[in-house]
C-alpha cells in the first residue's frame, strides 16, 4: 500500500458540496443520508467537517476546475488548522476524471463515481484505515437506489430522480459519458419514495432525469406507461400539492404527456425545453435531431392545452462553426417564444465530445459578445413575464426564510421567486396576490394561508 495523505480514523461529521445540476443536487442529499445512518452528522456552519464530499459537475470546464481549486483549498486549510479533512470526490468529474485526481491530488481519499455512490459508506471506512479507493463503476441498472436508505429529511419542495443517463449524444455534452445510457428506475419503486417524501414533508416534488420525459415503466397492473401515467399516480398522494419535471427533450416529448398538462391540476405550467440553438444548421451539427420549427410547433401544442404555461430554456452560444447569421436565429427563436425564465452558456469545449475538435472553433471575444446579447433578450423576456404576473393571485410555496430580517420567500405555480413581509413558515402553502415585480422575483401581498 502506498502511503497516503489522506487522515485516518472515523469521521464523525461530514459536509456534501454539490455544484452540478438538480440531480447532482438530489445525488448530494442520498450520499448525506447514506452517511448519516453509518452515524456520521453533518457539520454545524462553519465548523471544518472531518469528511467533505465534493459532488462535482463535468458539463463546462469552469464547473470542473472547481475541483482542483476546492481540493486545494481544504489541503491548505486543514494544514493551518493542523486538522486534515477526509476527502471524498464525488459526481460527474470523479466519473470522467477519476485516475487523475487520484494522481494529482494525494489530500483525496476516495473518487466515488454517480452510479456507484451506495458504496460510500465501505469507502469511507477504508479511508479510515488511510486506504485510498476509486468506484466508477457502471452497473447497467441502476441498482444503487435499492441499497440506499429511505429518505427522512426533505425540503417543502422535493427532488426525485425517475430517470437517468442519456443516449442522446448532442456532440457537445460529455452527460452520457459520466451519467451512462439511459435507465428509468421502476414505477414500484418512484411511488414508494415520492410517499416517503410527502410523509417527510414535501409539498412539492420535481421528476428528474437527463431525459426525463424518456421515462417508462410498467405500472402496478403490469401496463406499460409513460411519464404521463406516474405524474397522475403520484398526483393521487393526498398531501402532495404540486408536481414538476425536468429537463425534457423535445424528441421524446409524447401526447399524453402534453394533455397531462391540461388534466392534472397538480402538474404545475412551467415546462423547461432546452432548444439550444435557433439554427437548423447548428442544431444538426449538435445532434440535437430537431428543428427550430418542429420545436416551435411542440411549444404551440403545450400552449393549446396550457395557455398560461410558463416556458424556459437552454441556450448555447458559440458552438463551432456558428456564423452572426446563425447567432440571430437564436435570437429570432427567443423572440417567438418570449421565455418566461433561461438559462445560457458560452460553448466550452469537453475532452472527448466530437464538438471538441469540429473546425471553426469560436474566440472567446465573440463568444462573450453573443452571450451578452442573448441575455439582454432573454432578461427582456423574463421581467415582461413577471410584469404580466402582476395582480394574478395564485398560491405559493414558502420554501425559506428570505435573507432580510422578516423575510419569507416561496415559488408560484410558474417557478417565479415570491417574496413575503409576513410572518410566515416553511413549507406553508398560502393564496397570494402578485403585486410588484422585477427581473427575477416578485412581490406577494399575503392573502390566506391555504395549508400550514
Ligand atoms: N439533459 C438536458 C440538460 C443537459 S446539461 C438537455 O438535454 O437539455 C444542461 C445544459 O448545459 C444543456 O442544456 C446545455 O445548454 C448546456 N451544456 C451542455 N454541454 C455544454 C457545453 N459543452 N458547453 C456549454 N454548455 C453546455
Ligand atoms: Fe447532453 Fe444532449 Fe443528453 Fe441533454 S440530451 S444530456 S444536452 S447529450
Ligand atoms: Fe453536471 Fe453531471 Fe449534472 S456533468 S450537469 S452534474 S449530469
Amino acid at each position: 500500500m502506498k502511503p497516503t495523505d489522506t487522515p485516518q480514523g472515523a469521521p464523525r461529521t461530514y459536509r456534501v458540496k454539490s455544484f452540478g445540476c438538480q440531480m447532482n443536487v438530489y445525488d448530494g442529499e442520498r450520499m448525506g443520508e447514506l452517511l448519516e445512518a453509518k452515524g456520521i452528522t453533518p457539520a454545524a456552519d462553519g465548523e471544518d467537517a472531518d469528511l467533505v464530499v465534493l459532488n462535482t459537475c463535468h458539463i463546462r470546464e469552469k464547473a470542473t476546475e472547481k475541483v482542483y481549486s476546492d481540493v486545494g483549498r481544504l489541503v491548505k486549510a486543514g494544514r493551518a488548522a493542523g486538522k486534515k479533512s477526509m476527502i471524498a470526490v464525488a459526481g460527474c468529474v470523479a466519473q470522467a476524471e477519476g485516475e487523475e485526481i487520484m494522481k494529482r491530488s494525494p489530500g483525496v481519499g476516495m473518487v466515488v463515481g454517480p452510479q456507484a455512490y451506495h458504496r460510500l459508506g465501505d469507502m469511507v471506512d477504508r479511508a479510515a484505515r488511510g486506504e485510498r479507493s476509486t468506484d466508477t463503476d457502471m452497473p447497467e441498472n441502476n441498482a444503487k437506489f435499492g441499497a440506499l436508505p429511505a429518505r427522512r429529511r426533505v425540503s417543502p419542495s422535493a427532488f426525485l430522480t425517475v430517470q437517468e443517463g442519456c443516449d442522446k449524444f448532442c456532440t457537445y455534452c460529455v452527460v452520457p459519458y459520466t451519467r451512462g445510457a439511459e435507465i428509468s428506475r421502476p414505477y414500484a419503486e418512484l411511488v414508494e419514495e415520492a410517499k416517503r417524501l410527502v410523509e417527510a414533508g414535501a409539498r412539492e416534488i420535481t421528476l428528474l432525469g437527463q431525459n426525463v420525459n424518456a421515462w417508462r415503466g410498467e405500472d402496478d397492473k403490469g401496463r406499460s406507461t409513460g411519464l404521463d401515467g406516474l405524474i397522475k399516480t403520484l398526483a393521487a398522494i393526498p398531501d402532495l400539492a404540486r408536481i414538476r419535471y425536468t429537463t425534457s427533450h423535445p424528441n421524446d416529448m409524447t401526447d399524453g404527456l402534453i394533455a397531462a398538462h391540461g388534466e392534472v391540476d397538480k402538474l404545475m405550467p412551467y415546462l423547461h425545453l432546452p432548444v439550444q440553438s435557433g439554427s437548423d444548421r447548428v442544431l444538426k451539427a449538435m445532434n440535437r435531431s430537431h428543428t427550430a420549427e418542429s420545436y416551435l410547433k411542440l411549444l404551440d401544442r403545450f400552449r393549446a392545452v396550457r395557455p398560461d404555461i410558463a416556458l424556459s430554456g437552454d441556450f448555447i452560444v458559440g458552438f463551432p462553426g456558428e456564423t452572426e447569421a446563425e447567432f440571430e436565429d437564436t435570437l429570432r427563436i427567443v423572440d417567438a417564444v418570449r421565455y418566461a425564465a433561461a438559462f445560457s452558456f458560452k460553448y466550452s469545449p469537453r475532452p472527448g465530445t466530437p464538438a471538441a475538435t469540429m473546425d471553426g472553433q469560436i474566440p472567446v471575444e465573440v463568444m462573450d459578445e453573443r452571450l451578452q446579447r442573448l441575455q439582454a433578450a432573454l432578461n427582456r423576456d423574463q421581467l415582461a413575464f413577471n410584469a404580466a404576473s402582476v395582480g394574478k393571485t395564485c398560491d405559493v410555496l414558502i420554501e425559506r426564510k428570505g435573507r432580510k430580517p422578516g423575510q419569507w420567500l416561496g415559488k408560484s405555480p410558474w417557478l417565479q421567486s415570491v417574496f413575503f413581509d409576513s410572518e410566515l413558515a416553511i413549507g406553508d402553502m398560502v393564496r397570494a396576490e402578485l403585486v410588484c415585480a422585477g427581473p427575477s422575483s416578485l412581490q406577494g401581498r399575503l392573502l390566506e394561508t391555504v395549508t400550514a
